[in-house]
């Protein structure tokens, strides 16, 4: 049922990508999904756009988008309808990339953490900007952090946009202060000469292998925000999101935090990082049993308890 979470990694090279010829900078976008007419949002737009499946898009140029994780189907439709050519994943969470594909998408995955965007990684999202058909989507899964970040870095690093006009674009998209290595990333970058910009595509890949723990953490991130919309639904199945059912969602999470006991990376972990797990298992352990119990009040205070332990552990060994 949740196969969708659980892809196993698998290193597909775009061969075919170096053959597809740039197309021409396609400034007046607009599609249609479903008979909605789907606009971008223009280069000047102050706050990020709202589009089918598509959350938090903004405009970095008029062919370049950061924004959230298409959702299913009808999200890289909305994308395929605008037109758009080339779509790069900048976090562990596996892309759908057959679907993608059947709709003339190209995917190239190429993730960062929240510590920063390395030289190499600046230097290969300008590369992909530099030589990739357009129009462009970055996106991560909320579009608010990494995929501004990542789009905002490669662009000054393929001299598309100046380190002000990047940081203006990364305020729209709602990158937090609470990302220093994000911000201090983007005020690093110095254009690259074009010899340096050329690259063959063919050797980015459309699913990295990431590891274990980054893949539980990225799985961890969708069942949280599937428990975030129950949260506002008062835990009975949402009107708008059919599929999900709370107790499967709060036993998901549990078992995702558990399964982190036994995986090697978080492993080597010092012990206050254990102490921070084992608190999270039983966090989930009893939001669970509150949502099974139909404890409505403990399952939100519960939830908060969670939310709680996933920013102070990022604090500790994510963010820095
Ligand atoms: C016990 C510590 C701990 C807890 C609790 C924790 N995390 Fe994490 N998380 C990490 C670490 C460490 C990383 C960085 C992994 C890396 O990049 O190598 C991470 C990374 C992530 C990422 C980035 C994954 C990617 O795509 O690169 C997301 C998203 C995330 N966590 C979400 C959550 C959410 C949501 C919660 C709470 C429900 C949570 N985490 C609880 C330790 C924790």
């Amino acid at each position: 049922m949740m196969a969708r979470r659980f892809q196993i990694p698998t290193t597909l090279t775009l061969a075919a990508l170096a053959a597809v010829s740039m197309t021409a900078a396609c400034t007046q976008l607009e599609g249609r999904v479903a008979g909605q007419t789907v606009i971008p949002p223009a280069t000047t737009a102050t706050a990020p756009a709202e589009l089918p499946g598509l959350h938090n898009v903004v405009a970095y140029g008029a062919d370049l988008y950061s924004g959230g994780a298409p959702q299913g189907a009808e999200g890289l439709d909305a994308l395929a309808n605008l037109g758009i050519k080339t779509v790069v994943s900048v976090d562990g969470a596996m892309p759908d990339v057959d679907y993608a594909k059947s709709r003339g998408l190209r995917y190239i995955h190429l993730p960062i953490s929240y510590d920063g965007v390395t030289e190499e990684r600046r230097k290969q999202y300008a590369q992909i900007l530099y030589n990739s058909p357009r129009p462009i989507y970055m996106h991560c899964h909320h579009g608010k952090h990494r995929s501004a970040s990542a789009l905002g870095t490669g662009a000054v690093t393929a001299g598309l946009l100046t380190v002000a006009q990047a940081e203006e674009r990364m305020l729209v998209s709602g990158t937090s202060p609470t990302y220093p290595r994000l911000w201090e990333s983007l005020r690093a970058c110095r254009p690259l000469p074009a010899a340096e910009l050329e690259s063959d595509l063919r050797e980015f890949v459309s699913r990295a292998t990431v590891t274990g723990l980054v893949e539980a953490m990225a799985n961890i991130d969708v069942v949280f925000d599937n428990l975030k919309v129950l949260q506002k639904s008062e835990w009975s199945v949402p009107a708008d999101h059919p599929d999900l059912v709370a107790q499967n969602e709060s036993q998901q999470l549990h078992a995702l935090f558990k399964d982190l006991v036994d995986d090697p990376e978080s492993q080597k972990l010092p012990a206050h990082y254990q102490g921070q797990l084992q608190r999270a298992i039983s966090d989930a352990a009893a939001l669970d049993a509150a949502v099974r119990r139909k404890d409505f009040a403990e399952a939100a205070r519960l939830f908060a308890t969670v939310k709680k332990g996933c920013k102070t552990c990022h604090a500790d060994y994510r963010n820095r």
